[in-house]
């Protein structure tokens, strides 16, 4: 009998109509949206094939246990009463996050530590040997989650954040998440079609996350997940799902992805990633400024991260208004620029169309389309 299990999965904010999509598509059922996140319901192939194949999602979470929080000794001795010996061996390291809201508890940290004891304390009585913690590479990664008197435990079946892919070898300073790049490309509707244009390409982000989509290729084919070491791992189950996702890969695709910037630094780390996301067969990345930039044909596509101002203080407007010269070099495009300051929009010159609320990391950001006519790029 194949068991159905609840599944708690976060992503950015703005992004749960994206995500909900992309779990209907995996085959996932009851999906319920809820804020930053979905939840929904599946077997343990589809918690397999939301790590490999979502690109929105931040985390893949299956619960497994849900109970009444009254007083304090409570969530000790619900905690304890759980099968653990089913999920952690002695020889695993597990490490315990928790979000708290209007409950008896009040320190996340305290309650973290008393689900810890509590499943430690129930190997130890099982086996005579206990798991130790890990906070950084955790064998088993568990949130719980206490919200009023309910409380939700779970285990995160990536470990890392799923935004981490593998193609971007440092932590870079400014670059926009991959889940979210990704999730904004299919929130505008990206088809994988035609020619994509970033004229400010930091990192290259877009170009990369815009390739895989385009090449159909799962993002998550190039790491690794912490449920491939649980105990109730199925090896077979998970390779035919990675078999199946190295035959969905096509890299016979006509659509192209072009990239600028002025910086040589920012290029360097999108020469990278283009190169260790086995994208550079579709990606060419240019040095240039973007007002003086002509691209070889006008685009499809453009998606674009300007500089707001944060961090990259120096020249942001002059940024933005050469944002609206290029633009006016591709009339019939699809023009996609995501900014946290309002303010600067006004410099591009021409009037969103569309706009969609969204968060990356902590700046409230839009996400605006703009629909390039030919008398704006005349004008
Ligand atoms: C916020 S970052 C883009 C981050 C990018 N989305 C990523 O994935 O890393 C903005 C980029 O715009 C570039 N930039 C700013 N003004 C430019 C201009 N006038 N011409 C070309 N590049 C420019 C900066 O060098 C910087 O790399």
């Amino acid at each position: 009998m194949t068991t159905t299990y609840s599944y708690d999965i976060p992503c950015t904010l703005g992004l749960e109509s994206v995500l909900a999509d992309e779990l209907t598509a995996l085959g996932g059922s009851d999906l319920q949206k809820r804020r930053g996140g979905v939840l929904c319901k599946g077997d343990k192939a589809l918690g397999y094939r939301a790590c490999l194949w979502l690109r929105s999602a931040i985390r893949v979470q299956q619960l497994l246990g849900e109970f009444e929080v009254r007083e304090e000794k409570d969530l000790y001795k619900f905690v304890h009463a759980m099968p653990w010996e089913e999920w952690i061996t002695p020889e695993d390291t597990l490490a315990v996050s928790a979000t708290v809201r209007d409950s008896v508890f009040t320190h996340s940290g305290y309650v973290a530590l008393t689900v810890k004891d509590a499943i430690v304390d129930r190997i130890r009585s099982k086996t005579g040997r206990r798991p130790s913690v890990d906070k950084r590479s955790p064998t088993l990664p568990l949130h719980i989650r206490l919200l009023k008197g309910k409380a939700s435990l779970a285990r995160d079946l990536a470990g890392e954040s799923l935004h981490k892919r593998g193609y971007r070898p440092i932590q870079v300073k400014s670059p926009l998440n991959e889940a979210t790049a990704a999730g904004l490309l299919l929130l505008a509707g990206y088809d994988g079609q035609g020619l994509l244009l970033d004229p400010m390409c930091g990192s290259g982000t877009f170009l990369v996350e815009a390739a895989w989509i385009a090449m159909n290729r799962a993002p998550g084919l190039d790491r690794r997940f912490a449920f491939t070491g649980w105990p109730d791992f199925e090896d077979d189950l998970w390779h035919n799902i990675v078999g199946d996702a190295l035959d969905a890969v096509n890299t016979d695709v006509s659509a192209r992805f072009l990239g600028l910037d002025h910086h040589a630094g920012a290029l360097s780390l999108a020469r990278q990633a283009v190169d260790a996301s086995d994208t550079s067969d579709l990606v060419t990345l240019e040095s240039g400024e973007a007002a003086d930039w002509i691209a070889p044909q006008i685009p499809d596509w453009v998606f674009t991260n300007p500089p707001w101002g944060e961090r990259l203080t120096e020249g942001v407007v002059e940024s933005w208004t050469a944002l609206g010269t290029f633009f006016r070099t591709c009339p019939g495009s699809n023009v996609h620029v995501l900014c946290g300051a309002p303010e600067l929009t006004k410099h591009i010159g021409m009037k969103a169309d569309k706009k969609w609320e969204v968060r990356s990391g902590p700046i409230n950001c839009r996400l605006l389309r703009y629909e390039v006519r030919k008398k704006a790029a005349q004008g």
